[in-house]
């Protein structure tokens, strides 16, 4: 049914939204009043998160507004999201206590130092926003959510799920909110009714439909607005009456996508080039967008008409729903890609963003690139010391791929396949460490892709496959670094331990009794060693 009934959200200009717009006001009224909510607003692409999560900024102009947008690209930078929230809050840094301060300022590159804790990070964004809420009532509002990189997206759910009694609210919006966001209440954002479908469906046909033909695009695109609004345009009567059908088949978003890739084919060549450096462009900084597109000769003047229904040029550059990017970059060529990643290198200045300046020339590049993949592992170096394992372990990766050279290939495929253990990204590590064996590593390599294997079995499972792994790789290793092998056997002793009875080959008796074989340092032994070697003949020996 229609929604006439004048209430909450009415002068939103969204049709059908009363509760979910009701429920934005509360959410406001809360926060006024002094209290702390979080919330995340889930639904499939073009159902109008992002049209309510502006009603939202809107009905809250008396507070202060916080944003960061996740991007969809294949560049993950360590706390790139968070950066972007709390950017306009950092000059509040100095009142934190100083662990905190220090913390932030490594995360946000201000200073060198240690990864700093998560825990502490959290912490520290929490004290931020009570700080800027003793000013004033604090709304932080996260779009796309799905696409954060991963450190923002732990350190916010973090802070959302410890939101005490302060105005300060953190409101998400995601597709499909992941697994950190599983504590935070949730909206669940549906399709409109009918009575508003057909409102929406025949604002953007200039046609009067057929009502079968009508009431099929409705029921097809179940009340999606933005499949309502954009699945019609630029067909004609004839193609619509027989062209639906599909939607289950293909996905809506996949058919929304699709007819955003229709609307590109139909641009100038300079329009749809500049959509390209857009969508090549995570950031959305109009700067860096006209630098790159003049570098590439773009004449921007001539595409303002054509491309103004699909990219906004604002303070920052955004598209009009992110299907538009994906369909723009999807349909571009390899060539096209890489020139324009290219001259988004060349815009982007080396000192204030070495990071991105490298994965847009990495990016670029056709094959092998000792220099750009030397730049990656640098990047890597710098995300890491963020406590960005999955930003470090992306850079790391891409340096393999640009690595011509097989021993310098080994090497960083090795370090990328340890860094995506770390990230937790273990199906990543195995096809790295695989790559590494195709290389022909030397032995002592070799011996270290046996003890990654090792690591990765016992972090993924925990279960008996590790022991064995590990103790494999520790007799392996100690011919060639005895002090490793030393913490290898310490390392499967663990793993058996875990795996208790599960342990088939590789039982704690057989690993216990591994190590006395072992060469044995010069040097005093380290606690950890003394430990191994009073376990190993309390498990063999029995207790004397
Ligand atoms: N209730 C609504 N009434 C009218 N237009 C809407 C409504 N919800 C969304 N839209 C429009 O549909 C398009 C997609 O909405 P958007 O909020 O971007 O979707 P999402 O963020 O969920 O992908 C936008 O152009 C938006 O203005
Ligand atoms: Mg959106």
């Amino acid at each position: 049914m229609e929604s006439r009934v004048p209430g909450p959200g009415k002068h939103s200009g969204l049709r059908g939204r009363g509760s979910e717009c009701a429920l934005m006001d509360d959410l406001v009224a809360a926060v006024r009043r002094g209290e702390s909510r979080s919330l995340v607003l889930k639904g499939e692409a073009g159902i109008g998160k992002t049209a309510l999560l502006e009603y939202l900024i809107a009905s809250a102009s008396d507070l202060t507004v916080v944003r960061a947008v996740g991007v969809q690209s294949d560049m993950e930078l360590a706390f790139a999201s968070l950066h972007q929230l709390c950017g306009p809050l950092l000059d509040t840094l100095e009142t934190l206590p100083s662990p905190q301060r220090h913390a932030m300022e490594i995360v946000f590159g201000l200073s060198a130092g240690e990864a700093p804790d998560r825990f502490l990070v959290g912490l520290a964004v929490l004290s931020l926003f009570s700080e800027a809420a003793e000013q004033r009532p604090l709304l932080c509002v996260v779009d796309d959510a799905q696409w954060l990189d991963e450190a923002s997206a732990l350190t916010l759910a973090f802070v959302a799920r410890r939101l005490l009694a302060e105005p300060v609210a953190i409101v998400f919006a995601a597709r499909e909110p992941g697994e950190e966001l599983l504590h935070v209440s949730e909206l669940e954002v549906a399709g409109v009714r009918k009575g508003d479908a057909r409102a929406l469906l025949s604002s953007a046909v200039r046609f009067k439909l057929d009502e079968r033909v009508r009431d099929r695009i409705i029921a097809e695109t179940r009340g999606n607005p933005l499949a309502l609004l954009e699945l019609p345009r630029g067909l004609t009567a004839r193609q619509l009456a027989g062209g639906f059908g599909l939607v289950e088949a293909q996905g809506l978003a996949g058919r929304i996508e699709e007819s955003f890739v229709r609307r590109v084919e139909t641009l100038s060549d300079d329009a749809r080039r500049l959509l390209l450096v857009a969508a090549a462009e995570p950031v959305g900084d109009p700067l860096l967008l006209l630098a790159a597109s003049e570098r590439l000769g773009i004449a921007l003047s001539a595409t303002d008409a054509e491309t103004d229904a699909l990219l906004a040029l604002g303070e920052r550059v955004t598209f009009r729903h992110p299907l538009v990017r994906s369909a723009v970059y999807r349909t571009a060529t390899r060539e096209q890609r890489r020139q324009v990643h290219l001259a988004l290198a060349e815009a982007t200045d080396r000192t204030v963003d070495p990071d991105r300046r490298a994965w847009h020339l990495a990016t670029a590049a056709a094959g092998p690139n000792e220099p750009v993949a030397a730049e990656l592992e640098q990047s890597a170096s710098r995300a890491q010391a963020r406590g960005g394992l999955a930003a470090a372990a992306a850079f790391l990766h891409r340096s393999v791929v640009l690595s011509g050279d097989p021993e310098q290939r080994v090497r960083r495929a090795l370090a990328a396949a340890q860094a995506s253990l770390h990230a937790g990204m273990f199906e990543g590590a195995l096809e790295l460490l695989a790559l590494a064996e195709a290389s022909t590593p030397d032995e002592l390599q070799a011996a270290h892709v046996e003890l990654l294997r090792g690591q990765i079995a016992f972090a993924s499972s925990m279960g008996p496959t590790a022991p064995p792994l590990l103790l494999k790789a520790a007799k392996r290793l100690e011919r060639l670094d005895p002090e490793l092998a030393r913490e290898t056997y310490l390392d499967a002793w663990g793993a058996a331990l875990f795996a208790g009875r599960l342990a088939s080959a590789g039982s704690l008796v057989e690993v216990s009794r591994a190590p006395r074989s072992a060469p044995r340092p010069t040097r005093p032994l380290r606690a950890s060693e003394l430990l191994l070697d009073g376990w190993a003949t309390l498990c063999t020996e029995g207790r004397a």
